[in-house]
């Protein structure tokens, strides 16, 4: 035999001189949740080990991340029933506390890369992503509400925002309302391929933002398709999209290496809650190891062809692995 696969496999010194793959702190998002009050700091049943953090919670919860070296954080916002409309008007509020937080993260810790979420469903009565007229999510007059909520978010200090909400033509709409307001560095990580999925319930009780009523498959991708994703692909580019997005990750594996092979844009990829939670199950109940399974599921998604990964393992990740694998 001349050829003998296993020699370079035989001690950790080989086997990492000849690893393809690498993860490090730096390609990771953490993804995070905050609601509105003091002193809060509630555990989210379906995702144990991530919590809903007040401000003055989520400061120091940032503080001990950045320790790590751990510094792209995107975050959600819970809103409470009282402030949601049909209109979702609270998320351009002078009054709102996810804007005023994202200032004082900012102000605190300038070094970091802040991100924030675009859609309307955390402020929608309906829950949904786009705004419902006589039961239809309409399009093109949800732009205009996408718009100011994200001059908004550039407006209090967020350095990307991250459209999550899946209508036709948002990027250029967000891209054109950002530059006419000056706001020409702020960057947009578009949520290209995001499919309408399952695997987002943990998130859905974290924010109580589930739909009232329907589904989102008339916006959100059909799991069945991916060369649907190269056609959003090309408009969130042409449109001006900084970095493009697959969400959920672990399912669609096959969609981020063919959007990686495509485009000349870094290549996110959102680990959802519900992989998160389906992985945690497991290990809590003895069925997997945590310390094998994260890092191994963390890696096939940075194989696949993601230069950054979201997932609610970052600060795990950061402590265990403070250099990198
Ligand atoms: C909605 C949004 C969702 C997630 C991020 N932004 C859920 C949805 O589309 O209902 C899910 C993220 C996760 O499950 O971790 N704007």
């Amino acid at each position: 035999m001349l050829r003998r696969p296993r020699r370079n496999r035989q001690s950790a010194a080989i086997r990492e001189m000849a690893a393809e793959t690498h993860l490090n702190v730096q390609h990771l998002i953490f993804p995070m949740f905050v609601l509105d009050g003091t002193n809060i700091r509630s555990e989210i049943h379906s995702l144990p080990g991530i919590f809903r953090f007040s401000p003055d919670q989520l400061l120091p919860e940032i503080d001990s991340c950045m320790e790590l070296g751990l510094r792209n954080f995107v975050v959600f916002p819970a809103v409470a029933d009282g402030l949601k409309d049909s209109m979702a008007t609270y998320s351009y509020s002078p009054d709102n506390f996810y804007l005023k937080l994202a200032r004082e993260i900012k102000s605190r810790f300038p070094e970091c890369c802040l991100i924030s979420d675009v859609a309307m469903d955390p402020y929608s009565s309906d829950g949904h992503d786009g705004l419902v007229r006589n039961g239809e999510i309409v399009n093109d007059d949800t732009l205009p509400i996408l718009a100011q909520m994200s001059v908004a978010q550039a407006e209090a200090g967020f350095d990307m925002l991250g459209p999550s909400d899946m209508m036709d033509g948002r990027i250029g709409f967000i891209r054109q309302a950002l530059d006419d307001h000056g706001y020409t560095k702020t960057g947009i990580l578009a949520y290209t391929a995001k499919y309408a999925s399952a695997m987002y319930g943990p998130f859905r009780d974290a924010l109580d933002s589930a739909p009232k009523s329907g589904d989102k498959k008339s916006y959100q991708m059909n799991p069945a398709n991916k060369k649907e994703a190269l056609i959003e692909a090309d408009l969130d580019t042409s449109e001006g999209a900084d970095m493009l997005m697959v969400k959920p990750a672990l399912h669609y594996l096959d969609v981020i290496h063919l959007l990686k092979e495509n485009s000349e844009l870094p290549i996110a990829a959102y680990h959802v809650s519900g992989e998160c939670a389906m992985l945690r199950a497991a290990c809590n109940n003895g069925w997997l190891d945590f310390e094998r399974a994260m890092p191994e599921t963390l890696l096939s998604i940075r194989r696949a062809g993601a230069d950054v990964i979201l997932t609610y393992f970052a600060k795990e990740f950061a402590q265990r692995y403070p250099r990198g694998i």
